[in-house]
């Protein structure tokens, strides 16, 4: 694929402040530049304050620069007669759920989306029980939203996003509020898009989330300060990591220490079952020497 194709979200030299009456502007995002490709996951992470919101806010022409551009699919977020098909092309999951909830009943939530969009009223049903049922909220369609716990309306606001059938999905700590096994299967239904080619973009504290991405961008007062693979950025100098409040995988973290008395144990260990079978392997190797 040439390179202008295979680019999806392109973002040169941006620079944002939130206007403060008589204060000189503070960068609160100070000279960004990335390029996520078409198909890419994406974490962003970083401590609070860092600017990750703000940075997802620029993706789908919520917020709009300072200084500098953001291009999604080649269209220029300044030109609001690109907003339409912008908002068409990045779904977006903000950090509050409560200010994203527009209808009062569940399905109809799930339905605003796609008949803004004109989509013909079977396909809209059609969407609605399919993103329904994705996050596991079939049940409550009737519910009224305002009924709903913190999490469920998380859940509700990810169905909304789903509905739109976008080809990008930007998730703002999308999973805080949920429980163990809502948070599982959200994880999961994000790997099967992904997997069927969405592009997705995350912004989250969990690590163990974090890991599930092909590459992490971390944030430190508004500048990328390290980019890469998980494997690669949770093996970074542990003091350099502590200094941006990262904590990596508890994985990783079992990792080092056994590499600390083994020496050729492996340290970038993201899951569960690649750290039980790199024992396993250590353990054998210990039993033949
Ligand atoms: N609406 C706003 N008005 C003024 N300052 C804001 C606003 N939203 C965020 N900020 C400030 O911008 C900085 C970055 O915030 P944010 O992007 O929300 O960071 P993160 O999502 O990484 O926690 C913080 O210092 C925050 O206080
Ligand atoms: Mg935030």
């Amino acid at each position: 694929m040439p390179e202008a194709a295979k680019q999806f979200i392109q973002i040169k030299g941006l620079r944002y402040y939130y206007r403060k009456d008589g204060h000189a502007p503070e960068f609160v995002l100070d000279g960004i530049d990335l390029t996520i490709n078409k198909g890419e996951y994406v974490a962003v992470i970083g401590a609070n304050g860092s600017g990750k919101s703000t940075l997802l806010k620029h993706f789908n022409g919520l917020l709009t620069p300072a200084e500098g551009n953001v291009w999604i699919s080649g269209l220029n977020t300044r030109d609001y007669d690109n907003m339409r098909d912008i908002r068409g092309t990045v779904g977006m999951v903000f950090q509050e759920p409560d200010a994203q909830i527009v209808a009062t009943v569940v399905e109809e939530d799930v339905a605003f989306g796609p008949e803004n969009l004109g989509v013909p009223q079977d396909e809209i049903r059609r969407r609605v029980d399919w993103a329904l049922d994705t996050v596991g909220m079939s049940e409550l369609k009737n519910r009224p939203s305002h009924l709903l716990s913190a999490g469920q309306k998380q859940l509700l606001v990810i169905a909304s996003a789903l509905s739109m059938k976008t080809k990008c999905l930007v998730l703002d700590e999308a999973a805080s509020m949920l429980d163990p096994y809502a948070r599982f299967k959200l994880m999961d239904t994000i790997a099967r898009l992904h997997g069927k080619g969405m592009t997705v973009v995350t912004a989250t504290h969990n690590m163990d989330e974090a890991a599930l991405a092909q590459r992490i961008i971390v944030l430190s007062k508004g500048r990328i300060s390290l980019e890469g693979p998980p494997g690669s950025i949770f093996t970074h100098d542990v003091d350099e990591l502590k200094e941006l409040k990262l904590a990596p995988p508890a994985t990783v973290r079992i990792a080092r220490r056994i590499a600390e008395q083994k020496s050729h144990f492996p340290e970038d260990i993201l899951s569960v079952s690649g750290l039980v079978s790199e024992i396993a392997r250590c353990y054998e190797r210990s039993l033949n020497s």
